[in-house]
């Protein structure tokens, strides 16, 4: 898809002090609002913008995904993820994002194939492991290992060569599952499972986490259909925070393990990817339906740091589609493992309808995001809750990778370098030690 830029449209900003007036030309895209190129304005008026968190701003064009917040609608490459996750498999979502549209069966068997055969790491990096204590949180170790990947590939990494940025998006989606299993792994005392070439890709994971060498591990399909579904919903969003962070760090020609270790840094924190495992340690610290008014009004207080954690979003001023999704899978495994009245299921149940009832959630459009019901699936699964961010991590390197390959192959790319609003000391002379009060 092509933006157009609209010859005749254009905003003008007035000085009011000078009277002096710039045009700034409007850009169109396909989807969403037409954005204001500022790129000249400093040259011409002496003027920053000013947005720190980015409220206003489009920092790039992208082709990948479309949120529309006020409908709660998601587009990857213009397909609805609800579309996605019911006809689709993980690695054909990672196919459409990577190269722009879906696999016909022999590119799916062929990217298959390329995947499947880049899933063991060099074991070398067995040794990376040993250095962390086994209590870890998995994000560190995360951090630390994708980050150590640099070490095998990068200087066998040209940046520049189309052919090896894929061989570097392949590595990438075939050995991050790997990783985060060894993780798990390490941090329960239990020996690494090797990846096995006759499972799919969600069956692999399932299987290197929860396989032992003692006996033989049959994945159970309707739990690795909805780690497939879980994967795809938390493939790509736009430029939230961590995508911002993996394109910043790819602006200076990173290569491209540095910069998805970054994004696994960006990720961690409570207000991004970490709200899955905030939400799951919420439900357990309000404990019992009588005491949900209680939280409600704790999440309202301003001097009350405690947020309702998997509600709001800076996009989505509606229902965040993927926890619709995610709350029917819910339902899914819970009926497939036994699990009757899953009592933190039943508990978010509620919240969620109290809170939508409540003027203050509705008034800010606060509504449930991906993180509210993930973790309950997630825990119900077998995962303990310090690894719900790294499973988010695990789906969403395909949509940083994606987003950093469009951003590279832009002819246009300059290394990204926000400018300040300054508003420190000014110039003054230096003090001696002996003068210092
Ligand atoms: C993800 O960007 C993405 O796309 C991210 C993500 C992705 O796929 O990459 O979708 C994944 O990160 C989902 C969000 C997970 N985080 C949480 O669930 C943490 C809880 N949510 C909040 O921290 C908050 O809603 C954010 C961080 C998600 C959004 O913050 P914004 O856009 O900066 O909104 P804000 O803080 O300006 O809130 C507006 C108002 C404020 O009140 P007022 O000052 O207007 O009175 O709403 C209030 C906030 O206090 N508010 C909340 C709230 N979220 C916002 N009040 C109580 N509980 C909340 N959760």
């Amino acid at each position: 898809m092509t933006e157009k830029e609209i010859e005749k449209k254009y905003f003008t900003l007035t000085n009011d002090e000078t009277g002096e007036s710039y045009k700034l030309p409007v850009i169109e895209g396909t989807l969403g609002p037409s954005v204001i190129d500022v790129r000249k304005l400093y040259a011409q008026s002496g003027y920053f913008t000013f947005d720190p968190s980015f409220t206003s701003t489009g920092s790039c064009k992208s082709r990948l995904t479309f949120i529309d917040g006020e409908k709660g609608i998601l587009l990857h490459r213009g397909y609805t993820i609800e579309e996605l996750t019911e006809k689709s498999s993980f690695l054909e979502v990672c196919h459409l994002l990577l190269y722009g549209d879906l696999p016909n069966q022999n590119e799916l068997d062929e990217f298959t194939k390329n995947i499947k055969y880049h899933t063991m790491v060099n074991e070398q990096i067995n040794y990376f492991f040993r250095g962390f204590r086994r209590d870890a949180h998995p994000m560190a170790i995360m951090c630390g290992v994708v980050g150590a990947l640099s070490a095998f590939y990068h200087d066998s990494l040209d940046i520049y060569d189309k052919r090896q940025r894929e061989i570097s998006a392949h590595r990438l989606l075939a050995k991050i599952p790997t990783l985060a299993a060894m993780t798990y792994k390490y941090n329960i005392g239990q020996p690494f499972m090797y990846p096995r070439n006759d499972l799919n890709y969600a069956e692999n994971f399932l299987y290197m986490c929860f396989g032992v060498p003692a006996e033989e591990y049959k994945p159970n399909p309707v739990l690795a259909k909805a780690m497939d579904r879980i994967f795809i919903l938390h493939a790509d969003h736009e430029q939230n925070a961590s995508t911002s962070t993996v394109r910043l760090a790819g602006s200076s020609y990173a290569n491209p393990f540095a910069c998805i270790a970054a994004g696994i840094a960006s990720l961690w924190g409570p207000s991004h990817g970490g709200a899955n495992q905030a939400v799951l340690e919420m439900l357990s610290e309000i404990g019992s339906k009588d005491k949900i008014p209680e939280f409600l009004e704790r999440a309202k207080d301003k001097n009350d740091p405690f947020r309702l954690m998997g509600f709001g979003h800076r996009v989505y001023k509606n229902y965040d589609p993927r926890a619709g999704v995610l709350r029917e899978s819910c339902h899914e495994v819970l009926e497939e493992l036994g699990v009757k009245n899953e009592p933190r299921l039943e508990l978010a149940m509620e919240l969620e309808r109290i809170a939508l009832e409540d003027p203050y959630f509705v008034e800010r459009k606060l509504f449930p995001n991906v993180d509210f019901y993930s973790g309950i699936i997630l825990n119900a699964m077998g995962f303990p809750t310090n690894m719900f961010t790294v499973l988010f991590a695990v789906a969403r390197t395909v949509g940083w990778i994606s987003q950093w390959k469009e951003m590279v192959e832009e002819p246009t790319l300059r290394i990204g370098r926000p400018r300040q609003l300054y508003t420190g000391p000014t110039k003054r002379p230096y003090v001696d030690i002996n003068e210092r009060k």
